[in-house]
């Protein structure tokens, strides 16, 4: 068995599935080379058949990454499998993913079909898939509920068929750490052909047990593992990557290696959470904020004496750079640029001029400028080109007050302005914003976040709008909370006035 452990990225794909977190393709590029950076072996880097944004995103991303497989994601359909080999077309190194549901609860709820049906649709989709790349990867749905004989039929017959990767998702994170690692040992004991594939995992963290999981089965035999940067996808999320990689670096007694350099963990995720304005919580294992900060006097005490005391991780390992430079209303593009740079982001020129001017007008308003709050502004550019800016707000508010908001918004060169009253600044001016745009729309979920400290501090805002039964994200950023608010609600509108269009 080798000792070498591959590590299959799905932050462009089951990643990016996470509701108002989309990417777009240029963003994607830049998330792609980051990741062949920091040394996955394998980008999954889309679902081609899904959207043509998707396609696009694994054409484009090919091109542009040269090391690690590329691997598009298929149905057990045939078109599915024709398209991803069509987006696949660039890639220097090409996988295709194909699989199908098989626990009882898929195959008689999603397919209404049989165990055999269903066994006979792995095989053929493997085999269709196999015309066209050699290297072909499949998955086995909702492994973690389906029952091991079976999945042992299934995983034999495929790899029988070509499927040199076989893929044991435990697509609802249901399964407890021992049953994943007895199922993937069930496999390695119970299939005769099992040497000729790479065992793989695919764990959600639904029950917060995806690492666990994932580890497990990396003991038990399996030598992928599927993973997400921060941890990032659909309902409570993936496997995170970074977890994984330093697992295995802290415990190198377990003679398991992987590719990852991981002084760019810390660089990717951050370039990760800001591309999808996805906040990653402060007390994430190894990329949160709090991940090495010693609060208690007792630690501090500990720590100051010698670091080893509570700490088991050099931050310097994952990237983590404890001699920021401060960036100031009197720091020059080289110092914003070369912080960006160590958060992962590198900027053109032009971009940096814009981002610049922001990051002048923000330091004006604050002592000092965070690496967090330099990111937010590298990442906030849209809003040049929304139709609908908010051009001025003004808000009476306190104790023992009625709230009232105006505002004046330019739509398309057009200037609007409207007043209301509310419960609270946020809530006047939310109603007074629906006056000028007239629609139905609800607010579905509002979330305010400080970066970081300070009564001056920029806060972010995300939000959720209902507009004609679809959900739309928005994003705000601010040192006043209101602005950021309506930022945020302003920045749905601008989503569903383009697909309006
Ligand atoms: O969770 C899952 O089962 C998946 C498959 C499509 C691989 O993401
Ligand atoms: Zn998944």
């Amino acid at each position: 068995m080798s000792d070498r452990l591959f590590i299959f990225d799905t932050t462009l794909r089951d990643g990016e599935q996470v509701p108002g977190c989309q990417l777009n393709t240029v963003e994607k590029i830049q998330v792609a080379k980051a990741l062949e950076q920091l040394g996955v072996d394998v980008i999954e880097a889309g679902f081609p058949i899904s959207s043509p944004g998707d396609f696009n995103s694994v054409i484009e991303i090919s091109k542009a990454v040269t090391w690690p497989v590329i691997c598009a994601l298929t149905r057990a359909v045939e078109r599915d499998i024709d398209v991803a080999f069509e987006a696949l077309q660039y890639a220097k190194h090409k996988r295709i993913h194909t699989g199908i549901g098989t626990s009882d609860e898929h195959i008689q709820f999603k397919f209404n079909s049989t165990r055999e049906e269903i066994l006979e649709r792995a095989v053929a989709a493997t085999k269709y898939a196999k015309r066209f790349v050699d290297d072909v990867e499949f998955y086995c749905e909702d492994a973690g509920r389906t029952d091991n004989e079976y999945l042992a039929r299934v995983v034999e017959a495929v790899i029988k068929a070509g499927a040199t990767v076989v893929n044991i998702p435990d697509t609802t994170g249901y399964c407890l750490p021992q049953e994943y690692f007895d199922k993937i040992k069930y496999l390695k004991e119970h299939v005769d052909n099992i040497d000729r594939a790479i065992i793989s995992t695919h764990c959600h963290n639904d029950l917060g047990m995806a690492t666990a999981n994932t580890f497990n089965g990396v003991m038990a035999g399996a030598r992928q593992v599927e993973v997400t940067i921060n941890g990032i996808g659909e309902r409570a999320g993936n496997t995170s990557l970074e977890e994984i990689a330093m697992i295995l670096k802290c415990h190198k007694q377990l003679g398991i290696e992987t590719n990852i350099n991981t002084t760019k963990i810390y660089p990717t995720s951050r370039m990760v959470s800001s591309l999808m304005n996805m906040p990653v919580q402060p007390n994430k294992a190894i990329v949160g904020r709090n991940a090495f900060a010693h609060s208690s006097g007792i630690h501090q005490d500990g720590v100051l004496k010698n670091v080893q005391t509570y700490e088991i991780m050099d931050p310097k390992d994952v990237g983590i750079d404890d001699n920021s430079i401060v960036l100031t209303a009197r720091s020059g593009r080289a110092a914003l640029k070369h912080r960006l740079h160590v958060n992962g982001v590198d900027l053109t020129e032009e971009k940096l001029d814009k981002v610049y001017e922001k990051f002048l007008a923000l330091a004006d308003q604050k002592k000092e400028v965070s690496d967090a709050d330099a990111l937010m502004l590298a990442g906030a550019d849209t809003a040049d080109t929304h139709a609908v800016r908010l051009d001025f707000l003004q808000v009476t508010t306190g104790k023992g007050v009625k709230s009232v908001a105006s505002i004046g918004l330019d739509i398309s060169g057009q200037k609007f302005e409207a007043a209301a009253s509310g419960n609270g600044p946020v809530d006047a001016a939310i109603k007074a914003l629906k006056k000028i745009i007239m629609k139905q729309m609800t607010l579905k979920e509002f979330t305010i976040q400080a970066i970081s400290k300070g009564s001056d501090d920029v806060g972010k805002v995300h939000m959720q709008v209902e507009y004609d039964g679809s959900l739309y994200y928005g994003f705000g950023a601010n040192t006043d909370i209101v602005t950021a608010s309506v930022e945020a609600y302003i920045d749905c509108i601008n989503k569903f006035k383009k697909e309006d269009e």
